[in-house]
């Protein structure tokens, strides 16, 4: 986790930083700083909390008109959320200044070593032992870039790192499985840990790789690995733009991201459904039943007999909604919570696709199950949203779910750009085996050309809010469904739980009556899910909890009369088929959870102990 960046050039070191750090925040926010050169020294300025608390106290303790800086937010891994753990950290004489993204495994030694010799740590950190080290070589007699690269050399772990040293109109920086990128602009430079952290400034980006090691100059940068061969990496034009990082009038970005869906999907879709074309911001026409997944050719997936997908959390969901779209039409398929797959690996066979869904492309636990099927001589490949995101790099393959970039701690417009994705890979994968397009396909692809427009209607006439305020502070909340509405229960009690910070779980609807339906009680407000498809015995399954008085609030479609007829509340979508209907009720469920937390005045964007890019395992 963690956020870092870097800024070179201009005399507005601070306030670029200050915007990095603020479009970085969603990586981390126990705590934020910044160390800046101001001509006969470095300015170092670190607070406990929000960036919002750096920026009260910053104007006194740094000088505004350096022209280079590092800068971090951070999520705490070793050491609790403290102004002496915040980063950056300095060497005993303050000469040096480091901020670190990543894990340090081997510190302690480190640091034993370190304390022998003399050096005085003033945190609980791994990190510090960076700036101690590269003191240490630099009292041998090494050069500062020198003195770097050998103090890179003894670290175990992941790392993305960045220094500003006295002496050095500059920056040094490197990576080892943790995410830097470098921006690219006339006069200056920039690091971060996400390009949206400087696409303000600049959309020429370099995806930097593990060994790479950035000495960033006024206008100029260099590239080598750690022996100091030079290495080329030309910048590429990301077509994200500034605006989508931004919360443009929303009172939270998990709203403004809600919002957007409409739009995120028809960017998911645009190209892959029919054959055509979507207009700008429009879903593609309707009525053609050809996918095409501009990465993969027919027949690209001609030798695949079964598929096992890895993720977490949200990704994780959508997956699980994957399995059932594959299964559904015959094919082999499994989804793995990846923190356990990469401990307990499923068998590989000739013909296994291994799958990472991951918005970020960085989150830990599904890189760690990556390398495991990567070892073990799986095919893989990533869903992933980032371009360059370390997990799109190390598969054979990556499938781009196109949503743009997401701020909100809370996943939300990603999930149904996944679930659009995951829904047309398994279409394909279903077509490269048989010869043959699935049964129903055209529905299904009419349903998801028209998803857009029904994420609209669903946003601009949804209920939420209303059912948020009857049903608020009770002691728990269940989530019930089955088929493709299963992972829509486990994804409604996710968002619920993590952002209102109420107690809530989702259940597979017929799970209930095996243990769960203890716990229920006219205190038990039971949202169910219905998707057109098995409805009847979830039907069955609302009457169980409703004979215990508990309220439920079915998410159907609008006329379906049985589902509608028999809840307390509802929160209806319009007529889709039940794989489409399926992201239709999760974006009702999306609002609830926003209207309760709302009105429990909770940290929307930013819920306590989390952070958006979970890069430790
Ligand atoms: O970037 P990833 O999709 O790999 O992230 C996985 C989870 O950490 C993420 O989906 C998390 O569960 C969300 N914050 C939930 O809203």
């Amino acid at each position: 986790m963690c956020g870092i960046t870097a800024h070179v050039g201009s005399d507005e070191a601070v306030e670029d930083l200050l915007t990095g750090l603020e479009n970085l925040e969603y990586r981390g926010y126990d705590s934020a700083g910044v160390a800046v050169k101001n001509g006969v020294g470095i300015d170092v300025c670190k607070r406990q909390g929000e960036i919002s608390k750096l920026k009260e106290r910053i104007r006194g303790e740094v000088d505004g008109g350096g022209n280079v800086g590092i800068g971090h937010t951070r999520w705490s891994t070793h050491g609790p959320p403290t102004d002496e753990n915040a980063h950056p950290h300095t060497d005993c004489t303050g000469d040096v200044a480091v901020v670190h993204n990543g894990i340090i495994e081997n510190y302690e030694g480190l640091k034993r070593e370190l304390e022998r010799d003399g050096h005085e740590f003033d945190s609980d950190t791994d990190t510090e032992v960076v700036p101690h080290l590269v003191e240490a070589y630099r009292d041998e007699g090494l050069s500062p870039e020198a003195a770097f690269r050998r103090t890179v050399g003894r670290l175990e772990g992941s790392y993305a790192v960045a220094m500003v040293v006295e002496g050095v109109d500059g920056v040094y920086a490197t990576r080892n499985g943790s995410p830097l990128v470098l921006g690219v602009a006339d006069d200056r430079r920039y690091l971060a840990s996400d390009a949206p952290a400087f696409l303000k400034f600049t959309d020429r980006v370099v995806y930097l790789e593990d060994g790479d090691v950035v000495a960033l100059e006024p206008g100029d940068h260099r590239i080598t690995d750690l022996d100091g061969n030079p290495v080329e990496r030309p910048p590429e034009t990301v077509d994200w733009v500034a605006e989508d990082a931004e919360k443009g009038g929303y009172d939270h970005y998990m709203l403004k991201e809600i919002h957007e869906q409409p739009t995120a999907l028809a960017q998911t879709l645009q190209g892959r459904i029919g054959g055509g074309q979507g207009a700008d911001g429009a879903s593609p026409p309707a009525g053609n039943d050809a996918v095409e997944l501009e990465e993969f050719p027919p027949g690209a997936f001609g030798g695949v007999e079964s598929v096992q997908f890895v993720a977490c959390g949200t990704s994780y969901h959508a997956a699980l909604y994957a399995t059932r779209v594959l299964a559904s039409r015959g094919v082999e398929a499994s989804a793995y919570r990846a923190g356990e797959y990469a401990t307990s690996p499923a068998p590989i066979g000739d013909g296994t696709l291994v799958v990472a869904v991951t918005q970020s492309g960085e989150t830990a636990d599904t890189l760690e199950s990556l390398r495991v099927a990567n070892e073990q001589g799986a095919r893989t490949l990533a869903v992933t949203n980032v371009v360059g995101s370390t997990a799109a790099r190390e598969s054979d393959d990556a499938l781009f779910i196109r949503a743009g970039p997401e701020i909100g701690v809370a996943a939300t417009k990603t999930f149904s750009s996944q679930v659009a994705t995951l829904t047309l890979l398994g279409e394909r994968i279903v077509r490269d085996l048989t010869g043959l397009a699935s049964e129903g396909v055209g529905d299904l692809l009419d349903s998801l050309a028209a998803l857009g427009g029904n994420v609209q209607r669903v946003v601009d006439e949804s209920r939420a809010q209303a059912v948020a305020e009857t049903y608020a502070d009770r002691p728990s909340y269940f989530f019930i469904g089955r088929d493709v509405g299963y992972p829509v229960a486990l994804e409604g009690a996710l968002k619920f739980k993590e952002i209102t910070y109420e107690h809530a779980e989702g259940f597979a609807a017929g799970e209930l009556k095996h243990g769960p339906l203890a716990l229920v009680t006219e205190e038990t407000p039971v949202f169910a899910v219905f998707t057109g498809r098995h409805d009847g015995k979830t039907l069955s399954n609302v009457e169980q909890v409703q004979a215990r008085g508990a309220p439920v609030i079915a998410v159907a479609s609008e006329d379906h009369d049985a589902a509608l007829d028999v809840a307390d509340e509802t929160l209806t979508y319009p007529e889709a088929a039940p794989e489409a209907a399926a992201v239709l009720a999760n974006v009702q469920l999306q609002l609830v959870s926003y209207h309760v937390a709302k009105g429990l005045d909770r940290a929307i964007d930013k819920p306590r102990n989390l952070a958006k890019s979970v890069t430790v395992e």
